[in-house]
């Protein structure tokens, strides 16, 4: 059988590429920017394996011209860059990287709720361009002038909107920190008390969006829900930017219906240097760092490694999206 050929669309650790090609001959993306679909429609015809990111597109059409294809393993634990129908319609499964930055993006879902909640990021930048204020302003009744003063978590209530890894890790943290949580979620999980996504938005203090992106989820947040939410709410997105409607989520931080939101998802990504989103000051929004530790990014290179073998050599997926395929 001839080697088999796979297309690198992000490079990877030495050794994770190593192993790659010592059993195909691999082909690399060269450029620093993503591929279009026609990009890739240029480059997949001979390929037998994909190994992508999440700014890959790899829609009906990329499958349709990539007529070899046995395998994608996609380096994120979302795949809604991936058309997952097209590929179970040719038989070819997907394969994603769960498990392994379920820690990382939980860690960073609690730095954003503490960034919005304890002003961090407007403070620090304040102190940093010489707008440094004593901790006492003695002129005002809190003693505290340059914004208005944090928001404390313990006692307060997450809601936690998914309980899948990464929410549950969520949870755990929030714990910790003396928080009650509750969550929409047809998933249980013990100490979690489950209730309706319109209860949790006008109940909570602190709300975590971690469903992946999906037709029902797309806006899962909008103008009605945005609405429900208390004025002292914090929103966190770490999921992917269109399961809030943006615009409607620009008109409740400028209307002050929403206290403030921590996002580290957008859409687009980047967000343009003047969005909106990027002035206000009770807004925090990060460049897509979930996944974004040594220990994350190794693991999912080596576990997008895994399954590229495993799919080419003809085996299961250590974790396949469409499980389907496999069905006689
Ligand atoms: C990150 O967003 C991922 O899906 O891995």
């Amino acid at each position: 059988m001839s080697v088999p050929q796979v297309l690198l669309t992000a490079a990877l650790p030495a050794e994770q590429r190593t192993r790659l090609a010592a059993v195909a001959s691999v082909t690399a993306w060269q450029e620093v920017h993503d591929p279009s679909p026609a990009d890739l429609i240029e480059i997949v015809p001979e390929m037998d394996g994909l190994l992508t990111v999440l700014s890959d597109p790899v829609d009906a059409s990329v499958i349709a011209a990539a007529r070899r294809l046995r395998v994608v393993a996609n380096r994120a634990v979302g795949y809604d860059n991936v058309d997952v129908g097209a590929l179970t319609a040719r038989r070819v499964p997907l394969g994603n990287t769960p498990g392994v930055l379920t820690e990382a993006t939980a860690d960073l879902t609690m730095a954003l709720i503490l960034a919005v909640a304890r002003r961090i990021v407007a403070t620090a930048t304040a102190a940093r361009a010489g707008e440094w204020q004593s901790t006492w302003d003695r002129t005002s009744p809190y003693g505290f002038a340059l914004t208005e003063p944090g928001i404390e978590l313990h006692g307060q209530t997450l809601g936690i909107v998914g309980l899948g890894r990464i929410g549950t890790a969520v949870a755990a943290r929030a714990t910790g920190f003396g928080m009650r949580v509750v969550a929409f979620s047809p998933r249980e999980v013990s100490g979690v008390e489950r209730v309706t996504l319109d209860d949790l938005l006008r109940s909570c203090d602190v709300v975590s969006l971690n469903v992946p992106l999906s037709e029902t989820t797309r806006h899962l947040i909008g103008a009605r829900e945005l609405a429900l939410m208390r004025r002292d709410a914090i929103l966190v997105n770490t999921a992917r930017g269109d399961v809030v409607d943006q615009d409607a989520l620009v008109d409740a931080l400028r209307s002050g219906q929403l206290a403030g939101a921590g996002l580290d998802v957008t859409t687009p990504e980047p967000l343009p240097a003047e969005h909106p989103l990027l002035g206000f000051p009770q807004c925090v929004v990060l460049p897509h760092i979930g996944s974004v530790t040594f220990r994350a990014r190794q693991r999912m290179a080596e576990l997008a490694v895994d399954t590229l073998l495993a799919g080419l050599a003809g085996q299961p997926l250590p974790h396949c999206v469409n499980p389907e395929v496999y069905q006689t």
